[in-house]
């Protein structure tokens, strides 16, 4: 979140070279000496990698990127992106400049609930263990928090068990679920932990034994939401009206609520986002995507993550729920330097905040791919991005880039030996 009232809304940040987005940014955020320096060079070296892999060979870079124009629940946020696919990061910022003019983004978040999950076989008496393990709560919840006396001291820590009996051929399997509040962790490391600290205990009272323990990534005790409002006049497009560019977006998400085919693009648009976001901060995506899409098909049938409809006033309406486990505090934070700028840059206080920034930025992300979708479809944006960095990679800089890739796009030729000679010949002509 940007303090002192400085807005997220940068007109023609994308017009800008790169050192000139560094001072814009800098007053955005006031970055320090060292954190302008680690956007500058490669924020990662192979020492420090090697803390985090093993058979390092390298370090491999991620164009990163930043989002302007979100505000949500009336915060400005800039929001940093890693991510290598053309587009996502311009599309996002443009639906947030849309939603901003006369409409509102809000998000919020469930409590930072995991779980772990204990399975147990090889049980005779169901009804006994189950009763033994009920009446033996307190005990494995105070082995479980024993194991991390910080978290309690924060005010998180286990919470609740719960136990589920899974009908099998050949015996049934029980598994109880600790949930644990991880306050601002990711929270795997420490349900791991608890995890099989109490299962000793657990296959004792259960009579039975434990087959594993482990997180699950379906965190459906912790999601975040999000809701838009969208005016219909933003929503235009050449030659379409807004109110027609809404009611088009609302049959499309119609769309992928009918059809698992179309919902698998449509979230994984979502994700476009969400995973940038998680990749820039230094969080395990792959776990966000895991409870994404486990969540996506809670139902039995694979759903959209987002949904929009028309309201009577005529606004686009959207929202969106999804787990959200991340964290941060521990994790890659500890030892990747450029975590600590890109988390400053987006300005959160809290897990749950970028939690809910994070379900913001899906659900902007999805009304830029619907909007594309049913106007002007979505090739077009990446072409215009392309041929600016074609441009961009052929020397080209600022208006000169523009140029050049306006003019690859009209020619239909956007190739690097082109970009070069528009270059030279608009040079010669200055
Ligand atoms: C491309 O990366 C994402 C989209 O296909 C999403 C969608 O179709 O909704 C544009």
């Amino acid at each position: 979140m940007l303090e002192n009232g400085k807005t997220s809304r940068l007109p023609n940040f994308y017009k800008l070279d790169i050192s000139e987005r560094h001072e814009v940014l800098n007053e955005a955020v006031g970055l320090t000496h060292e954190e302008r320096w680690m956007l500058k060079k490669e924020p990662l070296n192979p020492k420090q990698a090697e803390m985090m892999v093993e058979n390092l060979i390298g370090v491999f870079g991620m164009p990163l990127g930043l989002a302007v124009n979100f505000r949500i629940n009336e915060r400005e946020y800039l929001i940093p992106m890693g991510v290598e696919e053309t587009s996502v990061v311009a599309a996002a910022s443009n639906a947030a400049k849309i939603i901003r003019e006369g409409g509102s983004l809000h998000a919020e978040s469930s409590a930072p609930e995991m779980i772990a999950q204990i399975c147990l076989t090889g049980i005779r008496d169901f009804d006994a263990a189950m009763a033994r393990l009920t009446g033996e709560k307190a005990s494995i919840l105070e082995t479980a928090d024993r194991q991390d006396p910080t978290l309690k001291s924060l005010g998180g820590g286990a919470r609740d068990i719960e136990i589920r009996r899974l009908p099998r051929k050949g015996g049934d399997m029980l598994v109880v679920h600790l949930i644990v509040d991880v306050r601002d962790a990711m929270g795997a490391n420490v349900v791991n932990t608890m995890a099989e600290a109490v299962s000793p205990s657990l296959a004792i009272l259960a009579g039975g034994e434990v087959l594993c323990k482990i997180v699950s990534n379906l965190a459906d005790r912790r999601t975040a939401r999000a809701s838009a409002r969208v005016a219909p006049l933003p929503l235009e497009s050449p030659g379409i009206p807004g109110a027609e560019v809404a009611r088009r977006i609302a049959l499309a998400s119609e769309f992928a609520e009918i059809d698992p085919y179309r919902a698998a693009t449509h979230n994984k648009g979502i994700m476009n986002g969400i995973d940038a976001l998680m990749i820039a901060t230094g969080n395990d995506w792959r776990a966000v995507e895991a409870g994404a899409h486990s969540w996506a098909a809670r139902s039995g049938s694979y759903k959209p993550l987002a949904v929009w409809s028309v309201a009577g006033d005529g606004f686009l309406e959207g929202r969106i729920e999804l787990p959200m486990a991340v964290g941060l505090i521990g994790g890659v934070a500890s030892v990747h330097p450029g975590v600590a700028v890109t988390r400053r840059i987006l300005g959160v206080s809290s897990a749950s905040e970028l939690a809910e920034v994070a379900a913001a930025l899906g659900l902007v992300q999805n009304l830029a791919a619907l909007r594309a979708l049913v106007t002007v479809g979505i090739q077009k944006g990446h072409m215009e991005l392309h041929a600016r960095n074609v441009a961009l990679s052929a020397g080209a800089l600022g208006e000169l880039a523009l140029e050049v890739a306006d003019q690859m796009i009209r020619e239909g030729r956007i190739r690097f030996d082109r970009a070069r000679e528009i270059i030279r010949q608009v040079m010669k002509g200055k």
